[in-house]
């Protein structure tokens, strides 16, 4: 990227954008007919559009279009403990602010606790655009290795130990991880909790789907196993449960930072949308949030297991998936031969092809996972998914031609595929 001679803070070199973000603008402005298995979006049809455009009509008055309080809308507030009542992670009203959307709740963490220079820890793969919201604040990433259980966490003791100097925050999404699908283990969330108490560490606790599970049980989560510990922050959204566009997401802190919460917010965007506020209040109000949930929760295990069946029928013996118990994401592996395709080629041939994905050297924060990707299910039709997964067959084929002409090219015995 080149600017002009503008005076930029140093900052400015730290802001590497979002490439998961980016592919919307991509996805838009392809003409033909593309399966999207890109986007961390819920599915069109599973947005209660009706319900909401029926209390926008009835909740909103000239109060709803002023400023608001910094820490949310007090009616929401009341609905969203109310709400969560029910749940596993029950709190209190002194705990909340709300947010503009998870992303905010992220940068509000990152402003609270990260200075430049300071060690933070982040998933290998994780949300690239939480740890470049930690990379914007000036800090240094350490990727820590995921399996089936979630972050490795001998190998977090093994590489905190290697680089000589205590993490700042751990940054964790503990449900049905984006990109990987997979759950920390609670025995896991037990030693991470102990390492942050070591450490002096906040644990950044990033958990958009843990309420969409829809196989399994729940497990405790990071403030229930340290007995609210001041060290746990726990950032959530209405993204994925509700709708992404409202933009309406919430802190669950120690009640002791909550002023300091509302100053950071207060030097960003003053108060969180309104209008959008009351509507999301409402919709808590009137108890259809669980109805609305358990039809996601369905709809989301009918559409994994239509795509691991496809990828069962068409990939067999070519791909490794991780098989996540709620959520959005799968985390595709190429094994064997087709390990040596660049999953960032095979996104661009994907793509022509009618398919999208995220290559999974966007979800690294350095760039890992040359031949994996994230596909999301929850966004396709059961009746669609099978042809997406087709048409990536299709592509990955393609590739591994041109994989296998390079290599050839490479050792002298052919001629190269003759891209640029
Ligand atoms: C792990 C994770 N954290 C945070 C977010 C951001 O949520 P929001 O859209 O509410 O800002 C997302 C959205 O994809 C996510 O997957």
């Amino acid at each position: 990227m080149t600017t002009l001679n503008l005076p930029l803070a140093g900052r400015a070199a730290n802001l590497v954008g979002s490439v998961i973000d980016s592919s919307t603008s991509l996805l838009a402005a392809q003409k033909h007919d593309i399966i999207r298995f890109a986007m961390g979006a819920p599915a069109d049809e599973f947005v209660p559009v009706r319900a909401f455009t029926e209390i926008a009509a009835s909740v909103h008055d000239s109060s709803s279009f002023t400023y608001g309080a910094t820490e949310g809308e007090p009616v929401l507030i009341s609905a969203l403990v109310d709400y969560l009542e029910g749940t596993a992670e029950p709190t209190s009203a002194e705990r909340i602010s709300i947010t503009s959307g998870g992303m905010q709740g992220l940068d509000i963490a990152c402003k609270l606790f990260v200075d430049p220079g300071d060690l933070v820890i982040v998933e290998s793969p994780t949300y690239t655009n939480g740890s470049a919201t930690a990379l914007s604040y000036g800090a240094e990433l350490l990727e820590v290795p995921m399996d089936e259980d979630g972050m490795d966490v001998d190998e977090l003791e093994r590489l905190v130990a290697e680089a000589g100097r205590t993490p700042k925050a751990i940054y964790t999404i503990p449900n049905f991880q984006n990109p990987s699908g997979t759950t920390l283990s609670t025995e896991r969330r037990e030693r991470i909790i102990a390492l942050a108490r070591r450490w002096g560490a906040v644990i950044i606790d990033d958990d958009p789907y843990g309420l969409l599970r829809f196989a399994g049980e729940d497990l405790p989560g990071f403030r229930q196993l340290s007995g609210d510990d001041p060290l746990v922050f726990s950032v959530r959204t209405f993204s994925k449960i509700l709708a992404p566009g409202l933009r309406v997401g919430w802190i669950d802190a120690d009640p002791s930072l909550r002023q300091l919460i509302i100053n950071a917010k207060q030097a960003m965007d003053t108060c969180t949308n309104v209008p959008a506020q009351h509507v999301v209040a409402e919709f808590l109000r009137r108890g259809i949030l669980d109805e609305h949930l358990a039809g996601l929760r369905t709809e989301y295990r009918n559409r994994r297991d239509a795509m691991l069946a496809s990828l069962d029928k068409h990939l067999s013996g070519r791909v490794r998936t991780t098989h996540p118990d709620g959520g959005f994401f799968l985390w595709v592996t190429l094994t064997g031969e087709d390990a040596a395709v660049d999953t960032r080629r095979l996104f661009e041939i994907a793509l022509a092809e009618g398919v999208a994905f995220i290559p999974g050297p966007a979800l690294s924060a350095g760039g890992r996972f040359a031949s994996a990707f994230r596909l999301c299910f929850a966004s396709t039709g059961p009746e669609r998914t099978d042809a997406g997964v087709q048409r990536l067959t299709t592509a990955l084929d393609a590739a591994l031609a041109e994989t296998r002409q390079d290599s050839a090219a490479a050792a002298g015995t052919g001629p190269a595929s003759g891209r640029g």
